[in-house]
C-alpha cells in the first residue's frame, strides 16, 4: 500500500491497457477542486466543461444557497442555471449551453437526483453528448467518468479489468483491480457517463441492471462488492437513427428516465447555436471574430432547416429531402470550416464562397441522388430568393 506501490500499479496499468479495454482507462482525475486558473489547460486541444467554464460553476458555487443533493457541487436549480444560462445576483453572467426547452434540462437535472438513471435520447446532433457532459460536469465536477458504447464494448469496460502483470505477480487483490469509470463513479458519489448505449451489446448492456437497480457491484473474484455511495448517478446517450432503443432489454429501459433531445425549434435558436459555438470553436482555433459572417451562418442554417423539413421556410414550395441527417452539429462545423477557409485564404471575413464547399459536401452524401436534390433546392429556392445571389453563384460555382 505503499506510495510506490501505487505507482506501480499505474504504471502497469497503463502498460496492460490492451487487456482491459474501453473505459478501464486510469485518466487523471479533472481537477474538480474549483481551479479557476484552468492549470495546465492551456496546451491543451479541447479541456473538459469544468476546466473551460472553472469560473461560472464557482460563482454559481458561492451564489447557490438552495439544498444540494450530497455530493453535488450545486443544487438542481444552479445545475439547470449553469446549462440554460443567466445572471447571477453578484453580476456574473453564466452563458448558456444548451439551447432549447427549459423543461427538459429540468427534468434531466431533477433525474439525476433520483434514483433512476438519465437516458438522453435524439437524433445526431442534437447536443446529447454535450448535454451529458455539462451535466458531470455541474454536478459532480468531473465529466471525465466517461465509457464509449461500441460494438465492441466489453463487461470489463463497465465493470472492472485485472492489471495483469499485478495479477501473476501478486494474484487477486484490489492491488490488481482496475476499475471502470462507472466503478469509480460508484465509489466517490460521482456521475458516470455512457455514450451511445443502444451500441453496446445487450449482454454487456445488461451488466448495468445490477448497477443502477442493486446501486453495487459486486467483485466475486475477492469476494466483495463496491457500493454505490450517495451521489452516484449515470448519463446515457442514444441516437435514435442508429439503432433505436428498442434495443434496451425492457429491465434496464425501466432503471431510465428517458429525455428526448429535440431539433432547435425556430430558426432564430438554430442561428444562436451555430453562432455561440462556432464563436467558441473559433477562439480556441485562433480564428477571426464572426460578427461579419452573420448572414453567412443564417443562410447556412436556413439550407440547412428547408433541406430537412422538406418545405421551404414560407411554407410554399415544398423541397426534396437529401439523404444526410444535416445536424446542428453539422451547420457548425460547415460555417467552422468556412471561416477557416476565410482566415487563411481570404480576408478573415466570411463569404458565401467560404461556406458553399462545405454545404456541398454536408448535403451530397450520395452522389447521384443527393445532388439532383442539391441542384433542383439551388434552381428552384436559391436563385430565386431576394438577396441571395451572391450565395447562389457560390454553390453554383462548387457545384458544377
Ligand atoms: N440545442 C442545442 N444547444 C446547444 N448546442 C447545441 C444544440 N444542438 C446542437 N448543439 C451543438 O451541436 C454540437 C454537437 O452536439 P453533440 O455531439 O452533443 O450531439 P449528439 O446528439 O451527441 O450527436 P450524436 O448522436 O452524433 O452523438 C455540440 O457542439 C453542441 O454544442
Ligand atoms: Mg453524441
Amino acid at each position: 500500500m505503499s506510495a510506490d506501490g501505487w505507482k506501480t500499479t499505474e504504471e502497469a496499468a497503463e502498460e496492460t491497457a490492451a487487456q482491459t479495454p474501453g473505459g478501464a482507462r486510469r485518466e487523471p482525475r479533472a481537477q474538480a477542486s474549483k481551479g479557476t486558473d484552468g492549470g495546465a489547460g492551456g496546451a491543451v486541444l479541447r479541456p473538459h466543461a469544468e476546466e473551460t467554464f472553472a469560473d461560472e460553476l464557482a460563482a454559481l458555487a458561492a451564489a447557490d444557497d438552495r439544498p444540494r443533493p450530497e455530493r453535488w457541487r450545486l443544487s438542481p436549480w444552479a445545475v439547470a442555471m449553469y446549462l440554460l444560462g443567466g445572471t447571477l445576483p453578484d453580476g456574473t453572467v453564466v452563458t448558456p449551453k444548451y439551447v432549447g426547452p427549459r423543461r427538459i434540462v429540468e427534468v434531466a437535472v431533477t433525474t439525476l437526483a433520483t434514483d433512476r438513471a438519465l437516458l438522453l435520447l435524439g437524433v445526431p446532433g442534437t447536443a446529447k453528448t454535450w448535454v451529458s457532459e455539462h451535466l458531470a460536469a455541474a454536478v459532480s465536477g468531473d465529466s471525465t467518468l466517461l465509457v464509449q458504447g461500441t460494438a465492441g464494448t466489453p463487461e470489463e469496460a463497465i465493470r472492472y479489468g485485472w492489471n495483469y502483470a499485478r495479477l501473476l505477480a501478486d494474484g487477486p487483490g484490489r492491488e490488481a483491480l482496475v476499475p471502470s469509470p462507472v466503478m469509480r463513479a460508484m465509489a466517490d458519489g460521482a456521475t458516470a457517463r455512457i455514450e451511445e448505449l443502444t451500441r453496446i451489446p445487450a449482454d454487456v448492456q445488461d451488466t448495468l441492471i445490477t448497477i443502477l437497480s442493486e446501486k453495487t457491484l459486486p467483485i466475486p473474484e475477492l469476494g466483495e462488492e463496491v457500493q454505490a455511495v450517495r451521489g452516484f448517478n449515470l448519463i446515457a446517450t442514444a441516437n435514435d437513427r442508429d439503432r433505436g432503443v428498442n434495443d434496451l432489454s425492457s429491465a434496464l429501459r425501466r432503471r431510465f428516465n428517458t429525455v428526448v433531445l429535440p431539433l432547435p425549434g425556430t430558426p432564430e435558436a438554430e442561428v444562436e447555436i451555430v453562432s455561440r459555438r462556432v464563436g467558441q470553436l473559433g477562439r480556441s482555433l485562433d480564428l477571426p471574430p464572426v460578427p461579419e459572417g452573420l448572414d453567412e451562418i443564417r443562410r447556412v442554417v436556413t439550407v440547412f432547416r428547408e433541406l430537412r423539413d422538406g418545405v421551404t421556410e414560407d411554407g410554399r414550395t415544398k423541397v426534396k429531402s437529401p439523404s444526410g441527417t444535416l445536424s446542428t452539429a453539422e451547420a457548425i462545423s460547415v460555417v467552422t470550416n468556412g471561416l477557416a477557409l476565410a482566415a487563411h485564404f481570404g480576408d478573415g471575413v466570411l463569404r458565401p464562397g467560404d461556406v458553399a464547399a462545405g454545404l456541398l459536401g454536408a448535403v451530397v452524401r450520395d452522389p447521384a441522388a443527393d445532388r439532383v436534390v442539391w441542384q433542383e433546392y439551388l434552381e428552384t429556392v436559391v436563385r430565386e430568393r431576394d438577396g441571395w445571389k451572391d450565395f447562389y453563384r457560390a454553390c453554383r460555382e462548387v457545384t458544377a
